[in-house]
């Protein structure tokens, strides 16, 4: 499993301002969207393309395109939708699927309420959103969901995540050959004792649609 944490300025500045307590939720949901373009350009470095010829109004050259089938891009519900069209923008073309997938607050076990995905995912490159990568357990089940539909590569997007979680995909995926990719605006330090990433950001999906 590759991890990659996006080292530049403007992710920084806006992950600081996700964080401030004060920041509201239609400044979150905005600053979220602009963060996840930028974590798409790094996780879609290694989308397929292929090779065509592109007639310019002066010669023809080579040029590429997405390749077929197109890339599923899927988030997990509920927080995961606030990230999907900063992610859109960049990959107008791909498909959408989605997963609902709740976690309990007292075992912090994940449980999927709802799927809407194409049943064969052979040869598919799939990118995950999902924006606290904290105990894993979501993402895991994520993962696991789309390789068993037979996904080629999954990638996960995620806004912050926790050593935990990343040790947990590890442990989990490490020995199943199978290409995964964690792109993430940040590392923070640890989990408390109910499951929430420090410093964090607090609750993704309360911030982006309030609490319910
Ligand atoms: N989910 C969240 O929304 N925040 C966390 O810190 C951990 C899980």
């Amino acid at each position: 499993m590759e991890t990659h944490v996006v080292d530049h300025p403007l992710v920084s500045h806006k992950l600081t301002t996700l964080r401030d307590v004060r920041t509201d939720s239609p400044t979150f949901r905005r600053l979220a969207d602009e963060l996840v373009t930028l974590l798409a350009y790094e996780a879609t470095r290694d989308v397929r393309v292929s090779e065509v010829t592109v007639e310019t109004p002066l010669v023809s050259t080579q040029g590429v395109r997405l390749s077929r089938p197109t890339p599923l891009v899927v988030p997990i519900l509920r927080a995961g939708l606030g990230m999907l069209d900063g992610m859109m923008r960049l990959l107008p073309t791909a498909e959408v699927g989605f997963l609902g997938m709740i976690r309990n607050e007292e075992t912090l076990e994940a449980s999927t309420y709802a799927t809407r995905l194409p049943e064969d995912l052979s040869g598919r490159q799939c990118f995950v959103l999902d924006p606290m990568l904290a105990t894993g357990g979501t993402l895991s089940a994520a993962i696991e969901f789309l390789f068993a539909r037979g996904a080629e590569d999954v990638t996960a997007l995620c806004l912050l995540a926790a050593p935990e979680g990343l040790a947990h995909l590890e442990s989990v995926f490490h020995d199943s050959g199978r290409p995964i990719k964690v792109v993430t605006a940040g590392l923070d330090e640890r989990l408390n004792e109910l499951g929430y990433i420090l410093p964090g950001l607090g609750d993704a999906g309360d911030r982006l649609y309030g609490v319910v």
